[in-house]
Order: C-alpha cells, then structure tokens, then sequence
C-alpha cells in the first residue's frame, strides 16, 4: 500500500538516498538541489511503500504568486519521482491516485493542482494524464531541459 506523508527529519537519512537514473536528471534535479529549495511554502512529501520511503514530490502552496495565468487557489506539483530502484512497480500510478485526496483533506482551499512536465518525458505525461491531470495547451519555456507541457487538475471534479 502506498502512503503519502510530509517529510519530517526522520526521512531524511532515507531521503538523501533517493535518486533517479542519469538520463532522468534532465527531468527533476538531485535530492540535494530539491531540499534546497524546500521552505515553508514549497513543502517537501515522501511517498511510502512497505514502510520505506520510494519517491518524493513537493507541494508549492505559493504556486499562483510566481506563475503568471495561474488562479490564487492553485498548488503546484513539483519535483515528482520515484527513487530508480523502485520505478515500473506502480508507485507513481498510486501516488498519483490518491494524490487529490490528500491534496483536498491537507489544502481545503485550493481548488487546483497544477505541474509541468518536459516534452520528451512521455512516461510522466502519460502517467498524469492517466491520473486525471490534462494538459492546458500551454507551454512552460523557463525549463534547463527544453519545453514543457503545463498540465491541470481540478481538485472540485475529483
Ligand atoms: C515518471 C516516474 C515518476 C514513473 O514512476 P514509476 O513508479 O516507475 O511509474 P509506474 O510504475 O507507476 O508506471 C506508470 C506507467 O508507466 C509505465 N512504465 C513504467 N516504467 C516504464 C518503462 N521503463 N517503460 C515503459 N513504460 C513504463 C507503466 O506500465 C505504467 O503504465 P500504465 O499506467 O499504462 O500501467 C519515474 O519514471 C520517475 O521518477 N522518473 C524520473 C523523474 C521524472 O521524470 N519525474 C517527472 C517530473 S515532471
């Protein structure tokens, strides 16, 4: 079973641990560069199979503030991945499904999620689409890696 908790210091021997291929970098950045942009409105979670920590995603409450066309009652969904050893089990697909649960219960009033998503990354697109995320058409052009695809969830449909 998969759980989604915030990350606490009990998780972070484990989370320094996480990381994903090499030829993934190009989409989230190492764990060390992650924390550090963690504060207290861009908010580290772990995701937890079997009791150990598996991935790792951060929730930007502050999303709409440096995002332009983004409504004020919007989360971002940022820095999303599943530690190399445990990818192709699942784990992102349940994440992902109990994602807006969790989203609603810890952020009662946001009403949106949004992420975005390299172009080239297929299986993270496919898996967010898949997740009830869609894709707003628009483009994201501030990435290191090329263009991404800013996506959506609204939390009200869920
Ligand atoms: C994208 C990522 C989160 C997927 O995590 P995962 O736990 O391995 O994914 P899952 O096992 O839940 O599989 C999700 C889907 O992708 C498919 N899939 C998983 N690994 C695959 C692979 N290597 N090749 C082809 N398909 C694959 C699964 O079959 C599943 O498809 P389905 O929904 O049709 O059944 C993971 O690959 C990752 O962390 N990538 C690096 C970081 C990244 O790109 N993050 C996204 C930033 S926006």
């Amino acid at each position: 079973m998969i759980e989604i908790e915030k990350m606490t210091s009990l998780h972070l021997g484990r989370v320094n641990t996480l990381s994903v291929e090499s030829d993934q970098l190009q989409y989230v950045a190492t764990i060390d560069d992650i924390l550090a942009s963690a504060n207290a409105q861009i908010r580290p979670h772990v995701i937890i199979a079997n009791d150990e920590v598996v991935g790792f995603f951060l929730i930007d409450t502050a999303y709409a503030d440096h995002n332009d066309c983004v409504e004020s009652n919007s989360l971002g969904l940022r820095s999303f991945f599943i530690d190399h050893k445990h990818q192709g089990n699942g784990y992102a697909k349940q994440t992902l499904q109990i994602l807006p649960t969790y989203l609603m219960s810890n952020f009662p009033k946001q009403t949106n999620v949004y992420l975005t998503v390299n172009c080239k990354n297929k299986l993270a697109q496919k898996s967010y689409l898949n997740a009830g995320f869609y894709d707003t058409g628009n483009l994201y052009h501030g990435g290191k890696s090329g263009p991404q695809h800013i996506m959506c969830m609204d939390l009200n449909l869920v």
